[in-house]
């Protein structure tokens, strides 16, 4: 049998229509096939690889953390250098009191430590998200979900959940006393890039002070660059209890944490001890990618510099009888077709014509632009040539 066969066999599956491109290898923008077909890839193996596939600083420091030592105990005991090094450069980037990482494997880790994190630092139990956000498949991130049709698979779901819009100051009311914590992306992603209104994160930030709520804000698909900031919070210039972060942060390998103060990250390690534990969390050898991506991103000053530029020039040239509108948030972009009818076609089409894109999770009509932040002039020519012509296909 064949690997994709196998594959269908043996490999627990997502979808009906899983993608299947057997992937050979990846360097920079591209993905190869095993067929030899070279794919543009324009989502970033969805937000992750903002430096591009096998940077060559992030696989070197993979190496090298190779050749010390790979995992050596449970989370939280040795002290490993990768880890203290990230944490230190990573509370001094920010500069703003969150000044210590928790760190785990995944974004939906990352979630679920921030709703226990809420809960036992205020001694409240209600958490409040948004609709149509997307935090993670694990039981808790899950239950921040709003859409029922979904979730009803799962029930019961994780108790003191409530649900607001995002954007709408009136439903700021909702987040009372009774609120451990908000829990909410500073700019929706799967909800097909909706960014803040009329200072809305400064609204809610007030609105969390007023009811002694905390504010968490999931930078998992918003950071490491992506919006033309390092984090979307410093972009909007609001200042949360926490950020969770994964996705770009491993330079492709997997990691995620949660940043707060090293005072509110406390109340895991007393009363009682062992909060919140896990084994691989800091990975040593996924720490040292995390950092090498980091200090890529932080010295080569050009490559966040230019995300809102890039977007600009993407966005000007998205033109097309059936794209609508295109929604950024810097490399953060959502192609909004006139019918959804389209979606789907569209998205085939770029494929077949060498560009990986894809859809959201809650918005019918747009299709997936994250491509990682290196993307040159070039590929941008060729992508925005590839998607035009896939749209053309589709309206033919
Ligand atoms: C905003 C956001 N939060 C959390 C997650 C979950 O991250 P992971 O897939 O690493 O569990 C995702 C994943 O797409 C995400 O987009």
């Amino acid at each position: 049998m064949n690997l994709k066969s196998l594959f269908l066999q043996h490999v627990g599956q997502t979808s009906m229509t899983p993608l299947m491109l057997e992937v050979a290898h990846a360097e920079g923008m591209y993905i190869t096939e095993t067929s030899g077909k070279k794919y543009l890839d324009l989502i970033s193996g969805f937000s992750v690889s903002s430096l591009g596939h096998r940077h060559p600083r992030v696989v070197e420091a993979i190496k090298t953390q190779a050749d010390l030592y790979l995992h050596t105990t449970v989370y939280g005991e040795h002290v490993q250098s990768p880890q203290v090094k990230y944490a230190s450069k990573l509370a001094a980037i920010l500069d703003n009191g969150l000044d210590a990482i928790y760190y785990v494997n995944s974004g939906a880790e990352a979630i679920e430590v921030a709703i226990k994190l809420g809960r036992k630092a205020t001694h409240r139990s209600e958490i409040i998200s948004c609709a149509n956000a997307y935090h993670g498949s694990t039981t808790g991130a899950e239950a921040l979900r709003s859409d029922y049709d979904f979730s009803r698979n799962f029930m019961p779901s994780l108790p003191g959940v409530r649900h607001i819009q995002f954007n709408s100051e009136a439903d700021l009311s909702k987040i009372t006393n009774k609120t451990a914590c908000v829990i909410l992306e500073p700019v929706q992603a799967e909800a097909g890039v909706i960014s803040p209104q009329n200072n809305y994160l400064q609204k809610l930030r007030k609105r969390c002070d007023e009811t002694g709520t905390l504010l968490f804000l999931d930078e998992i698909q918003t950071g490491f660059g992506r919006t033309g900031h390092l984090f979307a919070h410093q972009k909007y210039n609001v200042l949360p209890d926490a950020i969770m972060i994964a996705k770009g942060m491993g330079g492709g390998m997997p990691v995620g944490a949660v940043v707060a103060s090293r005072h509110l990250l406390k109340v895991f390690a007393d009363n009682p001890m062992l909060g919140h534990i896990n084994t691989f969390g800091g990975h040593p050898v996924c720490i040292a990618a995390a950092l090498a991506n980091l200090e890529v991103l932080i010295e080569e000053k050009n490559i966040i510099g230019e995300v809102m530029h890039k977007s600009e020039y993407l966005t000007s040239r998205l033109k097309h009888d059936i794209i609508s509108e295109v929604r950024a948030d810097g490399l953060l972009m959502a192609v909004e077709l006139t019918r959804p009818e389209y979606l789907m076609p569209v998205i085939k089409a770029a494929v077949q014509r060498g560009a990986l894109i894809d859809f959201y999770l809650f918005n019918d009509r747009s299709f997936r632009l994250s491509p990682p932040l290196i993307i040159s002039n070039y590929q941008m020519e060729e992508a925005v040539n590839i998607l035009l012509d896939a749209c053309t296909d589709v309206h033919a």
